[in-house]
């Protein structure tokens, strides 16, 4: 089975010119990949290497993951499938779509990549452990990866992340969603670095699930900006239109964006430390704006200007 391979040197920092009393800096972990981007690409890592390690005849392998109908994760896996002729099942949530004639972008993109999806309700797929149980159950030799991609494993692989060109930031900045990447940030900074974590997701038992994955004193977590998860308003449009026009770099709707524009406003009130060095990291996502387009267009609203 195909592995994924260090991809040294191919997520470069670059210098952002913003009016604020910081040195803003953005990590483009979104281009180690084309389609495992950002920190999908380290999530899954070890996770699919140490599974290529294991002795099961080609034929049996089967990687098995959970997401919403939007997921990154789940477009990532499904696009590693195609690349190491691996069979994938994406447990997705929501039944009502299994009747569909139409799915949107992420989910057609993970079909035409191989993608076996099997569709449960709201209800069952709140119960995770009894969900890997049934799937460890009926597939004994396939490799089940929780939702998001974040477990022990995936934390390890965030590891890559921080490197010789990572220590001179005195901050360290993420998209929080199942909250591995901040988890792996936070354990693997150096002593004087701080980690803020911007959540999408408002879940009261995230700080207490990131603990667990290894996160240290070092993490703060601050709400990112915008609605919640999924909700797009206007100005979460308008601010990543006008933030690829500035700095040509194109964001995502549902994590870099909000996380940026959180940062930027927390920058302009003074939370960083006067003249100090800031990284913010792309984790990617970029696959999500064709969906979140589709949806903005139904409604006429504001639409992303740029297509991936
Ligand atoms: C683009 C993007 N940024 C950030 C995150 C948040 O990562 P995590 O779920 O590890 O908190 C995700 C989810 O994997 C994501 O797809």
């Amino acid at each position: 089975m195909k592995k994924l391979s260090l991809p040294v040197g191919a997520a470069p920092i670059v210098q952002l010119d913003i009016p604020a009393d910081i040195e803003l800096y953005i990590k483009r972990e979104d281009l180690v990949h084309p389609s495992i981007s950002g920190n999908k690409y380290w999530k899954l890592f070890h996770n699919i290497n140490r599974y290529a390690d294991r002795s099961i005849p080609d034929e049996e392998r089967l990687i098995i993951t959970f997401g919403g109908a939007f997921s990154n994760h789940i477009s990532a896996l499904a696009s590693f499938g195609a690349m190491a002729s691996v069979k994938t099942i994406g447990v997705i949530r929501g039944e009502e779509l299994k009747n569909s004639s139409v799915y949107n972008p992420t989910l057609s993109v993970a079909i035409d990549n191989g993608m076996e999806l099997h569709f449960v309700s709201r209800e069952e797929y709140r119960d995770k452990e009894a969900l890997y149980r049934e799937y460890q159950t009926r597939f004994p030799a396939a490799l089940i990866i929780p939702e998001g991609g974040s477990n022990a494993t995936a934390v390890e692989g965030i590891g890559y992340m921080l490197g010789p060109d990572t220590k001179e930031f005195k901050y360290l900045c993420a998209a929080v969603g199942t909250g591995g990447t901040v988890a792996g940030l936070s354990r693997f900074a150096g002593d004087d670095q701080k980690v803020i974590g911007f959540g999408v997701v408002k879940d009261s038992a995230l700080p207490a699930r990131i603990r667990e994955l290894g996160a240290r004193d070092n993490l703060e977590l601050k709400d990112a900006a915008g609605a919640g998860y999924g909700k797009i308003n206007d100005e979460d449009v308008r601010f990543i239109n006008a933030f690829h026009q500035r700095h040509g770099i194109p964001l995502d709707p549902v994590y870099t964006g909000k996380m940026m524009r959180k940062l930027i406003s927390l920058a302009d009130d003074g939370f960083f430390a006067k003249g100090s060095k800031v990284l913010a990291f792309h984790t990617g996502g970029l696959q999500g704006i064709a969906g979140a387009n589709d949806f903005l267009r139904q409604k006429q609203r504001p639409i992303i200007n740029y297509q991936i």
